[in-house]
């Protein structure tokens, strides 16, 4: 984590392509052309450099002999496509694979359309009718949740896992006291009822609103500000003691100062309740004080993974960058400094019911070369748990 971070590149990012250079001068006699998936290189997150870089030379995962954390979630290979009525697959989740460790916070970073709400809702097993689980693991405390029967997933949803929605005036009930929505989620999971629930929804309340729970409690959604509701939301999230909650895109519809309150009320459940975090955003902005590490989402692939000081000031794929430099500067001063406009990424995501052979990313990227529109790159190693899934690195 990064407290206090600024994004440095969006004025200049002739030094991060410097710096990015430097590292690869400096690995420049590391082999990069073994390629592992992206879960595999992750697991070898606590592994030291050394120990690391002789596994991928002699091509044995299991030379590293240091301790492992195990994960709390693992995703491998994930596969999701939305049916049309006619038939037609449109796969809007591509082999995405990423571990989340006990207490560690994952940023997924992309743009719309890039997979972040299906995978968000693919992990609890939340998907809509028209979408389809191709492929995969989900392994979430030791249990499949690919295989798991409907009771365990009832169980697991909203108590183990909770997820946070974009849009909360759309996912609270606009006639039902915000009580009375927080009482519901708890008596689904804990025999509470009467006094002590009330007692239980007050204690909850407290913790994202400490100064007047009662009030917000007896409120109904329409009378709390877009904030205020965002609030409600992670009480709910937070009630049955989860150690997973997935927050997609949980402050986009915010100003930017209530965006930085909901990252610092994450940033306090987090440490309080010892909590796991995979926050969803478009904006790296919000990751830099927050996430530990940041996963980047291209057209339903992951093209980048790394710690968040990896991904925010040493990115390597050629998406990430064209992200990051779209991003405006400094969170607190947005319009000072910057002289020019900011560039955006020229083209549009591909169409994924039609994808052309090669790399997602070819019709827009500057670096594209002939054998990128052949066949789709591999994810590699470009340094210690930072890997990237492009040709210019191997792949
Ligand atoms: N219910 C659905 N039926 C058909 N296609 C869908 C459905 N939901 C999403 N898609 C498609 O799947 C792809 C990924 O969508 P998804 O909503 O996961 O992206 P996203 O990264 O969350 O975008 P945003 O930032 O706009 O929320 C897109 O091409 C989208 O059009
Ligand atoms: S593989 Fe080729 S087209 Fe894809 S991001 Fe890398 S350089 Fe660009
Ligand atoms: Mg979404």
């Amino acid at each position: 984590m990064l407290p206090g971070f600024t994004l440095p590149w969006s004025t200049n990012t002739e030094d991060l392509r410097r710096g990015s250079g430097q590292i690869l001068r400096q690995l420049s006699g590391f082999p990069f052309q073994l390629s592992l998936p992206f879960e595999r290189l992750a697991a070898h997150q606590s592994c030291p450099p050394d120990s690391l870089v002789r596994t991928w030379v002699r091509g044995q995962e299991k030379v590293c002999s240091a301790p492992r954390m195990i994960p709390l979630l693992q995703v491998q290979d994930l596969h999701v496509a939305y049916i049309s009525r006619a038939g037609k697959e449109s796969p809007a989740l591509a082999g995405v694979g990423f571990d989340v460790r006990p207490g560690e916070t994952l940023g997924v970073l992309g743009e719309s359309g890039s997979g972040k709400s299906t995978l968000a809702l693919a992990l609890p097993r939340l998907l809509p009718g028209n979408a389809e689980i191709q492929k995969g693991v989900i392994l979430f405390e030791g249990q499949d949740l690919l295989r798991a029967e409907p009771r365990a997933l009832e169980r697991i949803r909203g108590a183990r896992i909770s997820l946070t929605f974009q849009e909360p005036s759309l996912a609270l009930h606009p006639t039902i006291r915000i009580g009375g929505q927080i009482g519901d989620v708890l008596a689904a999971h804990e025999s509470l009822s009467g006094g002590a629930l009330r007692r239980r929804v007050l204690q909850l309340l407290a913790e994202v609103f400490p100064g007047d729970p009662e009030r917000i409690a007896d409120s109904y959604p329409h009378q709390l500000s877009g904030g205020q509701q965002q609030r409600v939301l992670i009480a709910q999230a937070i009630a049955c003691g989860p150690s997973l909650i997935v927050a997609d895109e949980p402050t986009a519809s915010l100003d930017p100062t209530t965006q930085q309150d909901i990252i610092g009320l994450f940033r306090t459940l987090r440490e309080k309740f010892n909590l796991s975090l995979i926050l969803i955003t478009h904006n790296p902005a919000l990751l830099a004080g927050l996430a530990d590490r940041i996963l980047v989402l291209y057209a339903g692939k992951v093209v980048e993974i790394g710690s968040t000081e990896q991904v925010l000031t040493l990115p390597q794929h050629p998406y990430t960058l064209a992200l990051l430099q779209s991003v405006p500067g400094r969170l607190d001063e947005p319009a000072k400094g910057r002289k020019s406009r900011l560039p955006v990424i020229p083209g549009e995501a591909p169409n994924l019911a039609a994808l052309a052979n090669g790399c997602r990313f070819a019709a827009r990227c500057a670096d594209r070369m002939e054998l990128c529109t052949k066949r789709e790159p591999a994810a590699v190693a470009v340094s210690e748990a930072h890997a990237v899934a492009c040709f210019k690195y191997g792949g």
